[in-house]
């Protein structure tokens, strides 16, 4: 039987993989070690608790005997872990660094020593920096982070790279533009703006709202890191990207039309520092070599997300109560 370790299986993109692999693979078996900090929430996998080939774990990814114990049995090492928000990691960038940096790290370590068939990590296209008008990430674009999220993120994606090329550690790195979909903290761009427009309050829009990134929905994220996972070749970086560029200013006006509300609840708030103009991917790479392409369309792709944020307005009340609150109230205010 194939074990896999899932670490951050319980935030935004691990829950929904790790049901898209539960379904898929119903001889695999899977451990989600998570923190469950702010974001890490079980209820973004109720439902699979009881399934036999699934184990949740408490626990932080730098928590070194744990890892060591926990990763002995395991096949493949996938590292969701993190800290996400680029927001965030302008207000306090330490911890961002101990999850992302020192917390890969720690699991670098415990894969070589117990010899784990593959690990993948899951990194971001914000490693590059920020795009002009024209232009595409490909994966030998230099490494150009902006913010202390994406360069935490690099430092990580740096450090995979040193392992394999050290300790022939095998690995394969994922680099995904800005997902949405189902299970996403309301601090991220279109869950946050469905949810204040359900609640009709202002919609905050950083800057001239001009700024672009490639949407892409987060089960055609699932599908790809499952095809890196089994066919990626070792040592190799994959691009993963919805050919879907949109400017922010265009999802919000989008998301007001679909729930019926009135344009007016926008508003032009404070930039962002360092603010990243333009992402936009080039997955030639994954299209060619393992034959992958998303199946969503972004018009279908928000429709149904928007319809599940509707649906399940009692996982979104949840989660935006207690630490949410104080943060969201400091963000502003
Ligand atoms: P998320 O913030 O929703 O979830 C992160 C999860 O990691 C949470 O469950 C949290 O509890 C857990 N976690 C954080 N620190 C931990 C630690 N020290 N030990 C154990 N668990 C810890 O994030 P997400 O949006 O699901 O992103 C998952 C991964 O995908 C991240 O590595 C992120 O950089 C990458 N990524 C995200 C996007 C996106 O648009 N959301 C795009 C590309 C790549
Ligand atoms: P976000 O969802 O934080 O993702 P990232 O910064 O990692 O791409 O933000 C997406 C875009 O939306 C980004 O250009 C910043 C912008 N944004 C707003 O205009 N207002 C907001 O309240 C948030 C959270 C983001």
């Amino acid at each position: 039987m194939v074990k896999i370790l899932v670490t951050g299986g319980a935030g935004f993109i691990g829950s929904n993989f790790v049901r898209y692999m539960l379904d898929k693979y119903p001889d695999y078996e899977f451990i989600n070690l998570d923190l469950l900090t702010y974001c890490g929430n079980l209820e973004n996998l109720s439902g699979i608790e009881d399934n036999p080939n699934y184990t949740f774990i408490k626990g932080d990814i730098c928590h070194k005997s744990l890892v060591h114990e926990i990763m002995a049995e395991m096949d493949y090492v996938i590292n969701f872990a993190a800290e996400t928000h680029v927001d965030r990691s302008i207000e306090d960038p330490e911890i961002f660094i101990k999850s992302n940096i020192l917390g890969t790290q720690v699991l670098l370590d415990a894969a070589r020593e117990l010899g784990v068939e593959k690990f993948l990590q899951i990194s971001t296209d914000e490693v590059y920096g920020s795009l002009g008008e024209s232009g595409y990430f490909r994966e030998d674009t230099p490494l150009a982070a902006n913010s202390p999220y994406s360069a935490s993120k690099a430092g990580a994606d740096l450090m995979v790279r040193a392992y394999h090329k050290t300790f022939d550690l095998p690995i394969n790195i994922t680099r995904c533009s800005n997902n949405y979909g189902p299970y996403q903290f309301p601090e991220k761009l279109i869950p946050l703006m469905i949810s204040n427009a359900l609640a009709d309050e202002a919609l905050p829009v950083y800057g001239d709202g001009l700024n672009v990134r490639d949407w892409l929905h987060v089960h055609d994220h699932c599908r790809a890191i499952d095809q890196v996972l089994h066919d990626g070749k070792n040592g190799e970086v994959y691009n993963i990207g919805g050919n879907n560029e949109k400017k922010n200013i265009d999802i919000v006006k989008l998301i007001l039309k679909n729930l019926g509300k009135d344009e007016s609840l926008i508003k032009y708030v404070k930039d962002r520092p360092g603010h990243d103009r333009r992402y936009a991917i080039d997955s030639t790479k994954i299209q060619t070599e393992l034959g992958w392409k998303p199946k969503y369309t972004f018009e279908t792709g928000i429709a149904e997300t928007i319809e599940w944020y509707l649906d399940n307005r009692d996982w979104m009340d949840k989660v935006k109560s207690g630490e949410y609150q104080e943060y969201y109230e400091r963000m502003y205010r």
